[in-house]
């Protein structure tokens, strides 16, 4: 009688435990940098209702709605904080010890199939809600006079940018005449973190293996070295943020000898509302001044919340002024032509900035990267190149090293170029520089030759030009009549420097 009462206890364990998803999971996914993305389910099933949170590094869901029931649901989970709450779909079914969980977490996002297994409790914790701090000016860090030129790694290796490709990447600069052009910073995108120790330093992870190291290496090329990170728990691709060790990480990047920092908002958005973006980036502003290494800082969060009117005052460098650009003449050309009403914006030590340049990625003709390059200059736009310095183009190689192009972006004036006239696809540009002097881009957006005509009178010049230089013909232009006319190529630039 006993040993059945036992049977049937063990048995009926066994079974009423294998129906119930109620406990805490967490699925672990490697990567192959020796990092680990977890995502945790702490569940509570009552019947067919399923309750509870489910959290990642970047977001934490609260399980607003279950249907489904014995061993298999599909959860719908809300996050809170950030300017509109998000929301996620799971489906979770019990299979033995494991969780089978299939849904998509984020949008633009391919959906994910992962296997959970049962943890204990508290993993994962989301941190604490940290209050914005109170404005106040952070002093401008003296830098960055004229807009930044160097190398971002995302843009080409996004996340499989390691040391190597750092090195290389800086090998090029040295010898292949960028550095002699005014490539200075070499800057390591997103995916470099591992993990933070006991005590909350942040470590690289093994596709980095000494960060010091590597930033002597850059230095002793003659070129500077940047880092990357964001105001939220996570990255954009994951990784740990900066998110309540803002002192803690940017004493760690002067440690490492960085010299610039690109401070990508991304999971921050999941916390605070557009309005704190401010104090968030103040925070680090503060952070990187008692740090007490000049740093330049980036700010990277898209445009948003009018960032050119503040962007300054939290000692920012530059600031993003759109979403990511893609490698092609939509996304390029949509970026860059609309960039015209922020030219008040951009000043020496603080710079609008359109991204990265995609120049030499494959997506464009060579044409359209000459355009690229030559409307990214009139910007007085960083000119970060995006690609791989140690495989490309004779081609590509002078359209970044074209040192009188480049002069009119590094104009220490700091003038941004804006619009003169728009005809059609046919757009004339101009920007102020130093000495009176004035740069003119002839940009043909249209998929056939223009002609495109400029009186010299229309450019407002104390007096008729001396001399006129064709930036990309390296000669001279005619100045017998009262203006000039460009034929330029389908999506393509002539670029004039009159003085
Ligand atoms: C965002 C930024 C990009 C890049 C990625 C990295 O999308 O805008 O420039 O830094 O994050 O994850």
């Amino acid at each position: 009688m006993r040993i059945r009462t036992l049977l049937l206890f063990v048995t009926c364990g066994a079974i009423c435990a294998a129906a119930d998803v109620s406990g805490n999971w967490v699925a672990e996914q490697p990567r192959n940098d020796g990092t680990v993305q977890r995502t945790y389910f702490d569940l509570k099933q009552n019947g067919s209702q399923i309750t509870g949170e489910i959290r990642t590094i970047e977001q934490r869901y609260e399980i607003t709605s279950s249907t489904g029931e014995g061993t298999s649901f599909t959860v719908t989970g809300t996050s809170r904080g950030g300017n509109t709450p998000r929301q996620a779909t799971y489906t979770l079914t019990l299979q033995g010890d494991e969780l089978q969980v299939t849904g998509q977490p984020r949008r633009n996002r391919p959906p994910i199939q992962l296997v959970a297994h049962r943890t204990s409790p508290g993993g994962g914790a989301w941190p604490a809600y940290l209050e914005p701090p109170a404005l106040h000016d952070v002093p401008y860090n003296g830098l960055a006079k004229i807009p930044p030129m160097g190398w971002n790694s995302w843009n080409k290796f996004a996340g499989t940018v390691d040391d190597a490709a750092v090195r290389g990447a800086a090998d090029a600069i040295a010898s292949n005449g960028m550095k002699e052009a005014g490539y200075v910073y070499i800057n390591i995108d997103d995916t470099w973190q591992g993990e933070r120790d006991a005590q909350g330093v942040i470590h690289a992870n093994r596709k980095f293996p000494d960060m010091k190291a590597l930033a002597d290496y850059v230095h002793s090329k003659g070129l500077k070295i940047g880092i990357y990170s964001s105001p939220g728990p996570a990255t954009c691709a994951d990784y740990p943020g900066s998110y309540g060790h803002e002192e803690q990480d940017a004493k760690t990047y002067a440690e490492w000898d960085m010299d610039y920092l690109k401070y990508d908002w991304c999971s921050a958005g999941n916390i605070y509302k557009d309005s704190a973006m401010q104090a968030v980036y103040q925070k680090m502003g503060d952070a990187l001044r008692a740090s007490g290494r000049p740093i330049v800082f980036s700010l990277c969060q898209y445009g948003r919340a009018d960032v050119w009117r503040w962007g300054p005052a939290v000692s920012g460098n530059l600031w993003r002024t759109t979403g990511d650009i893609k490698d092609s003449w939509d996304s390029m050309t949509k970026i860059g032509f609309d960039q015209d009403p922020l030219a008040p914006y951009a000043a020496p030590g603080h710079w609008n900035d359109p991204d990265m340049l995609e120049v030499g990625n494959g997506g464009m003709t060579t044409e359209e990267y000459r355009t690229h390059f030559s409307l990214w200059s009139m910007l007085a736009a960083p000119l970060l190149a995006g690609n791989d310095l140690q495989h490309m183009s004779p081609e590509i190689l002078s359209i970044l090293t074209n040192k009188d192009v480049i002069a009119i972006d590094q104009d220490p004036e700091g003038k941004q170029g804006t619009r003169l006239s728009k005809n059609g696809d046919s757009e004339i540009w101009t920007k102020d520089l130093s000495g009176g002097a004035k740069a003119v881009a002839f940009f043909n957006r249209a998929e056939t030759p223009a002609t495109i005509t400029l009186n010299w009178a229309d450019l407002k010049m104390s007096s008729e030009p001396k001399r006129v230089d064709d930036l990309w013909a390296h000669k001279p232009v005619d100045l017998t009549g009262a203006g000039y006319t460009a034929q330029v190529p389908p999506h393509g630039v002539v670029m004039l420097r009159v003085q």
